[in-house]
Formats: structure tokens, C-alpha cells, sequence
């Protein structure tokens, strides 16, 4: 969610032509055996991810100095061949590496870019489990985007915003990059004893010794690496566990304490509303990081913990995390798909409105709708925002929630809010796409949407009143 500033200004930046074919050629075709490929085929986002296997899980070690701003890192990625390779990529972008092994045996590697090429010394099995441990430091910093912003490793006056939606996860640690792949994480992180480190998922333990401190923090449930964080700097903490046993963890920067007090203490009934619409939270573990980072301009739902640049406002709370089902448990197959988690998130912004005596959903969709043909809004169709330049445009947001909202007015409230609930548990865990949110709309409703979707989602233009 972006801040108001941003939201008001909706830009919506001119589509970008990619020559997106001649990038997947460089990116190299999946083949049954032999190299692993550059990238797992994202037409956005041609390099993110990789080809050729998965990764279960993360184990990283890091030490950061927010004076200096360096960065040691130790990443031990456990994963799985899924067919025969010689070689294989992962993406990290900038930082040095110090030692690279597969299997504790020292393996040989090379930097192209945001990918790093890595050849071990004998050929992984296809269905073989394997380890990857990558040494590195630096003083990391963020990638910029197509449109413009920044994500990843962002320091501020005392530590660093992480938050690595869509790019930045490799900017602080070599990844399979790219939602398709999730995997459970570790995060042992060393900061001065004035700082804290919080990262995703249920804080093991925090240990103090000669002047720092050390947390881990488990994420155990499977998690896309856009969505890791392991933000740093001076917080004031708030533990407890709610009525349904879920562990709630909030950070908050002093100078942002008083404006988010109000807003994070509804985070248990936020949780327990979502719930009751979408089925039970994705999670054992929740809360908020609340920083004070005015040049980031937007929050993100990293999973089971939002961060926010400075106090949410309670609407943004409830966005974040609607988040963490549409989005962190039900992930996207590929970027292009992004309606499935802002049109989700929003549209659970307007829910949220209608039942605690704020504008109904209609009236929201109505007026939006009244905005002429000329607006921003119409200027891309959701369903296809045609670049990474647009993912995080005003027509995802908004007109992806029109198009839920249409699918409520044409199936009713009671198909609707199965429809809701049935997606959220059918891809607990998983991925979802487009083609299969229609295929359950229709199943769960019996409704044909193939003509209200294709309008709403891929239309050019302002849509006919439905
Ligand atoms: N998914 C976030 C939200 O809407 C927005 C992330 C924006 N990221 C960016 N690099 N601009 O909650
Ligand atoms: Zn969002």
C-alpha cells in the first residue's frame, strides 16, 4: 500500500516496451538436463528466480553495523535438483562473496549481473537434496524498479527498511527470487544492543554479549523471498499472543509510537475479522514493524509481520494484512497476475469500511467509477498491466477490486463470500493464477464469469456499467 502522498499523486507510469522474447532466450529454454536456466520464465521479471530446482530452506546468518553499514552474511540454502544439473544460478545483486561450497565442497562460481552462476564440482542427481553455503559482505543497497522505486536492503538514520517486493529479497541474500519458489527460513541476525533485528515469523531467542544482540527468528511456514525481512534499528517491542494463540510481535520506532498506538492495538480484531471472511490465519506468528523511513513511500505485507515506512493508518493495517492471505500463503505464479493480491487487499479495505460504518463497497465502486474515461484508472487492464512498470498501479489496486466487486454484484453476497473464503483455502500454502480464480468463481458460484472477468480484468479502457 502506498503512502496517501503516492496513492494521491497516481502516477501511472507509461508502459515500458520490454523486448521480453529476446531476454527469455538469454534467459535459456528449461531443458530436461545440463545447466539450470537464468530466470523461471517471468515475462515481468525475466531473470527473477531460477531454473532447475527448489529450496526448502534458508538458514541466514547476518551481522549488521548501521554506523558503517556492512553487511556479513553466511546464507546455507538446503534445496532440491529437479532434474540433472551441471550448473545452476541464484540472484544476488552487489556484495562480495567470500566462500561459495555445494555440499561443504568448494564450488566454482561466476557474477553476470544479478545472477550468479554456480558450477559444483560433480553434477547434481535429478530429485537430489543438496547444500548451498554462500559467505559474503558489503554494504548492501536497494534495487530500483520499474517504476522508479526502491526496494530491498534500505538503510535509514538508524538501521535499514528491508522489504524486497517485487526485486529486493537479492539484495541482502543470494535467493531463488521469485514467488513461484517458497521455503521455510532461519534468520540469526547480530546488531548493536541499542538496535533490534525483526524479521519474519516467531522470535526464538535474543541473546546480549559484549555490546550486541543477537535474534532468530524461525518463519516456518513456506515463504516467497520478496516477502523476507530482517528490518534494523531502534524499537520499542510489544509481545503477545492473541485469543486464537497466533504470537504477535510489534516494533515500532519512538518517533512513530504515538500516531501508531491507536491503530496497531486493533491488530487482534483485524485478525480476527479477516478470518472469519477468508478462513483461519496462514500463521502462527503476526504483528508489525512500524519504522519511521520517509523516503521508502510504501508498506509491504512481508509475511506474518507487515512493515510499515511510518503509523499505518487502521485501513492500511487491514490491507497488509488481508495480504497475508491473498499473497503470503495464496502467492502468485507470476508477476503479471499481482490483481490477485492488490485488487484482493484493497477490496478488503472496502469490506472493512462497509462493515464498520464507513462507505459501503458499492458506493466506493460507484465512485470510483464516475471518474471519466480520461482518469488514470482506466489507463492499463489489471489483469494485464503490461510491464513491471505498472504492478503497483491504481488499476491494480483499485479497478482489481471493481472487479471482485462486479463478481459480487453479478453472483451475490453469499456465492461471493464463499468465493472469497474457497480461494483463500483452496491455495493455502500455495499459488494461485488467474485462470484458476475464475475456474473456482464459476464452480463455487455456478455462474459463468468468463465475460465480467474478461471486461473488468482485461478490457482496454473504462468498462460498460455492469
Ligand atoms: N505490496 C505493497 C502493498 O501494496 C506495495 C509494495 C510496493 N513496492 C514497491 N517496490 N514500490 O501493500
Ligand atoms: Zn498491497
Amino acid at each position: 500500500r502506498r503512502s496517501t502522498t503516492l496513492l494521491r499523486r497516481e502516477a501511472v507510469a507509461a508502459t515500458v516496451p520490454v523486448a521480453v522474447a529476446a531476454l527469455l532466450a538469454a534467459a535459456g529454454p528449461a531443458t530436461a538436463a545440463g545447466p539450470g536456466t537464468a530466470g523461471v520464465g517471468d515475462p515481468y521479471f525475466p531473470l527473477a528466480g531460477n531454473g532447475g530446482y527448489h529450496v526448502s530452506h534458508y538458514d541466514l546468518t547476518l551481522r549488521y553495523d548501521p554506523g558503517t553499514r556492512h553487511l556479513d552474511g553466511k546464507a546455507v540454502l538446503t534445496a532440491r535438483a529437479e532434474r540433472r544439473l551441471t550448473r545452476f544460478d541464484l540472484d544476488l545483486q552487489g556484495l562480495r562473496i567470500t566462500g561459495l561450497s555445494v555440499d561443504h565442497v568448494k564450488a566454482a562460481y561466476r557474477r553476470d549481473g544479478q545472477e550468479l552462476v554456480v558450477t559444483p564440482r560433480r553434477a547434481l542427481r535429478a530429485g537430489e537434496r543438496f547444500q548451498v553455503t554462500v559467505a559474503y559482505d558489503g554494504t548492501p543497497a536497494p534495487v530500483t524498479d520499474p517504476d522508479g522505486s526502491a526496494d530491498g536492503w534500505i538503510p535509514t538514520d538508524d538501521g535499514a527498511f528491508v522489504a524486497g517486493e517485487p526485486q529486493g529479497a537479492m539484495t541482502w541474500f543470494p535467493a531463488d527470487n521469485h514467488p513461484l519458489d517458497k521455503s521455510s527460513y532461519d534468520f540469526t541476525v547480530t546488531v548493536p544492543a541499542d538496535r533490534a533485528a525483526v524479521a519474519n515469523g516467531v522470535l526464538l531467542s535474543r541473546r546480549t554479549a559484549h555490546g550486541r544482540t543477537t535474534f532468530h527468528w524461525r518463519q516456518s511456514e513456506p515463504m516467497a523471498a520478496y516477502l523476507a525481512t530482517a528490518t534494523v534499528g531502534k524499537f520499542r517491542v510489544d509481545q503477545y499472543t492473541t485469543r486464537d494463540g497466533i504470537q504477535v510481535y510489534d516494533a515500532v520506532d519512538p518517533r512513530e509510537a504515538a500516531a501508531a498506538a491507536p491503530v496497531l492495538k486493533r491488530l487482534p480484531e483485524v485478525l480476527e475479522w479477516e478470518s472469519a471472511l477468508f478462513g483461519r490465519y496462514p500463521f502462527r506468528a503476526a504483528g508489525s514493524i512500524v519504522d519511521h523511513a520517509p523516503d521508502v513511500g510504501y508498506a509491504l505485507e512481508t509475511q506474518s509481520r507487515p512493515v510499515y515506512d511510518s503509523a499505518p493508518s487502521l485501513s492500511t493495517l487491514v490491507h497488509e494484512n488481508a495480504h497475508q492471505w491473498f499473497g503470503d500463503s495464496v502467492s502468485l505464479t507470476s508477476w503479471k497476475d499481482i490483481w490477485l493480491n492488490e485488487g484482493f487487499a484493497t477490496y478488503a479495505e472496502w469490506l472493512w469500511a462497509e462493515q464498520h460504518g464507513g462507505s459501503s463497497a458499492r458506493k466506493t465502486f460507484d465512485t470510483l467509477y464516475a471518474r471519466p474515461a480520461t482518469d488514470g484508472l482506466w489507463a492499463f487492464p489489471p489483469g494485464d498491466p503490461g510491464s513491471g512498470a505498472n504492478i503497483f498501479g491504481t488499476p491494480v489496486y483499485a479497478r482489481g477490486a471493481m472487479a471482485l466487486h462486479a463478481v459480487r454484484t453479478a453472483v451475490g453476497d453469499r456465492a461471493f463470500f464463499r468465493i472469497l473464503r474457497a480461494w483463500a483455502t483452496a491455495h493455502r500454502h500455495g499459488h494461485g493464477t488467474t485462470e484458476r480464480f475464475e475456474r473456482l468463481a464459476e464452480q463455487v458460484s455456478g455462474a459463468d464469469l468468463g465475460a465480467l472477468l474478461g471486461t473488468w480484468l482485461y478490457g482496454r479502457g473504462k468498462p460498460g456499467r455492469p
